[in-house]
């Protein structure tokens, strides 16, 4: 049974088919309201969203299909003690397709090893969440044409940033790609990703804690929250929260088709005034978002009718 559990199990060219696919759905949407009549979708979040939850709802209910949702950890039988393994199990017998976000790094591969039907992970605690790349490759290919030969900033908490582990991994496969990582210290990027993606795919990077010294360098810069949930304890959480804050200061030396990106929810990361520079594309990201959730759908309900 095909699952999407990390970007890397999506091909180049299904990665392009998708991106096809979503782009048909914002020009034809009346073409795709029928395509899942009769299918159901469970969402298993057994940690917080908006967006994510939402986007795959609607994405579902754009395709005609139906919507079963467990929205917290301790309204389910989770909270009871169940394995992911038996609830995978258990929705296997009432859906048709499975999202689910988990606060344990891979809980929703266990999950698709169990299931017995498609199984997406809408993220695994710091680890990866391959929907919401889904939705950053879609922003960069409207807005940028296409994916080579473009540097990209990540800036924040790249240490737990979920969404930033998985877009790296995801960008590695093109050409004349440049990583700029710009953090804290105590929240670099994870040496495992250094080597098993970076290094492994020749991508050259540079590391910083200054992000004005790269602004004018970059295509893309990437903010992210500081993912306080992750943290051992809340003194470092309060000393390292507000570490970069975007201001449109800050985009005075930018080029002026950067793209700024963040997946959301936003804290401080970026003052609220950036919003109407023609240069924010967050909002752009939530919307593309829903157009790949339904493309990822449709591919994955297809391929598990053969
Ligand atoms: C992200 C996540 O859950 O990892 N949110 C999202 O899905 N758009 C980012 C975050 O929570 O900071």
């Amino acid at each position: 049974m095909r699952s999407l559990i990390d970007i890397r199990d999506l091909s180049t060219q299904e990665i392009d088919e998708l991106i096809k696919t979503a782009c048909d759905i914002i020009e034809n949407p009346e073409k795709y309201s029928e395509k899942c009549r009769g299918k159901k979708l469970a969402t298993l979040f057994f940690e917080p969203s908006t967006r994510t939850r939402l986007s795959f709802e609607a994405a579902m209910y754009e395709l005609g299909g139906n919507v079963l949702s467990v929205s917290s950890g301790s309204s389910s039988s989770a909270a009871k003690g169940e394995s992911v393994a038996d609830t995978a199990k258990t929705v296997s017998c009432y859906a048709d397709i499975i999202a689910m976000r988990h606060p344990k790094e891979g809980a929703p591969f266990v999950a698709a090893a169990n299931a017995s039907i498609p199984v997406i992970n809408a993220g695994d605690g710091g680890h990866n969440h391959p929907t919401q790349t889904l939705a950053d490759l879609l922003t960069i290919y409207r807005e940028k044409g296409g994916f080579n030969n473009l540097t990209i900033g990540f800036c924040g908490d790249l240490k737990f940033g979920r969404t930033v582990h998985s877009l790296i991994s995801a960008m590695s496969r093109y050409t004349g790609i440049k990583i700029v990582l710009i953090s804290p210290l105590e929240l670099k990027l994870p040496s495992y990703i250094k080597k098993d993606v970076l290094k492994k795919n020749g991508i050259p990077y540079s590391q910083t804690t200054d992000l004005l010294s790269v602004m004018p360098e970059l295509d893309i810069l990437y903010m992210t929250r500081v993912q306080r949930e992750r943290f051992f304890n809340e003194e470092d959480y309060l000393r390292l929260k507000d570490s970069y804050i975007l201001d449109v200061k800050k985009l005075e030396t930018a080029k002026p088709d950067l793209c700024v990106m963040h997946p959301l929810p936003r804290v401080n990361e970026i003052s609220v005034a950036v919003d109407s520079d023609p240069r924010a594309c967050y909002f752009k990201q939530v919307l593309n978002g829903k157009y790949m959730r339904m493309a990822l759908i449709l591919k994955l309900l297809e391929e598990a009718k053969k």
